[in-house]
């Protein structure tokens, strides 16, 4: 048994998608999560920007108390992930990987769709991981950098988001995918538009449930989860105002929270 919290973090709200898969899966254990709302996007910086941003992430969840950590962003997961574990000690646990896993079950064609930001389809930590288990399999990655301001802004189903979905994955569905990966913690938000855009035959995969499971298994194994109660705490914090945080709290988690606000810097 272990009480301490489980943190989780994100370059902003997007993470919350995470939140609410953990949620599912872990009612009873105690969340810290921190958005990085002051330094966002994530995606469109350097990997030694994303790794130091990362690490001062980590550091003020530590500050917390946590037994474990989250990297809610797939950013951060792909272009971070192995440094972090080298810098500190607390289990770590990135969303590509169970992606991964998910989407070579999911597909049946052997062709795998990647969408992500900028930073995450440079990083190739997607293609990476699914050559190295499924060299047969093809894999296709786009960046859509534009999906994240649209989620932020709450356009997920309007013009503007389709006709941005369909400039950004028209080639994807010509390659003929079966499969693919929401590689962005913002673009489950946007779910029906992607789904309505890549057609039925495509299955979509979002990371976070099989984040979520992994979680599980490894809290069950370590015997580390909190003792059974109704419904654990839950505190958020960011590194600045979210006027859209609580609305996306209410969306996601089905309450509203007002988050905390912390100088991210000073960690
Ligand atoms: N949450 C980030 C991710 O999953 C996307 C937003 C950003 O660019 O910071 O990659």
């Amino acid at each position: 048994m272990d009480n301490r919290p489980i943190g989780i973090f994100d370059s902003g709200v997007g993470g919350l998608t995470v939140v609410k898969e953990i949620v599912k899966v872990l009612p009873q254990e105690d969340i810290v999560y921190f958005g990085d709302t002051a330094r966002l996007p994530y995606g469109s910086k350097s990997k030694e920007t994303v790794t130091r941003f990362s690490a001062q992430d980590v550091r003020f969840l530590l500050s917390k108390n946590v037994k474990a950590i989250v990297i809610a962003c797939n950013t951060a997961s792909s272009n971070s992930l192995e440094s972090l574990r080298q810098m500190f000690d607390v289990p770590l646990f990135g969303v590509v990987l169970p992606g991964v896993q998910e989407a070579i079950a999911a597909t049946k064609n052997g062709k795998i769709g990647i969408i992500g930001t900028a930073a995450t389809i440079r990083s190739g930590a997607y293609a990476r991981l699914i050559q190295e288990q499924r060299p047969d399999m093809q894999v296709f990655s786009k960046a859509c950098p534009l999906f994240v301001p649209l989620a932020e802004e709450g356009f997920v189903q309007n013009t503007i988001a389709q006709l941005t979905a369909k400039e950004y994955l028209g080639e994807l569905t010509e390659k003929g995918i079966d499969a693919l990966v929401l590689g962005c913690t913002h673009y489950p938000l946007l779910k029906r538009c992607i789904g309505e855009t890549v057609g039925e035959s495509v299955r979509l995969v979002d990371p976070a449930r099989a984040t979520a499971m992994q979680l599980k298994d490894f809290l069950q194994q370590k015997d580390a989860l909190h003792a059974p109660t109704q419904e654990g705490k839950r505190s958020f914090y960011c590194s600045d105002d979210a006027a859209n945080f609580s609305a996306l709290c209410e969306r996601a988690l089905k309450q509203s929270y007002t988050p905390r606000i912390i100088d991210i810097e000073s960690y």
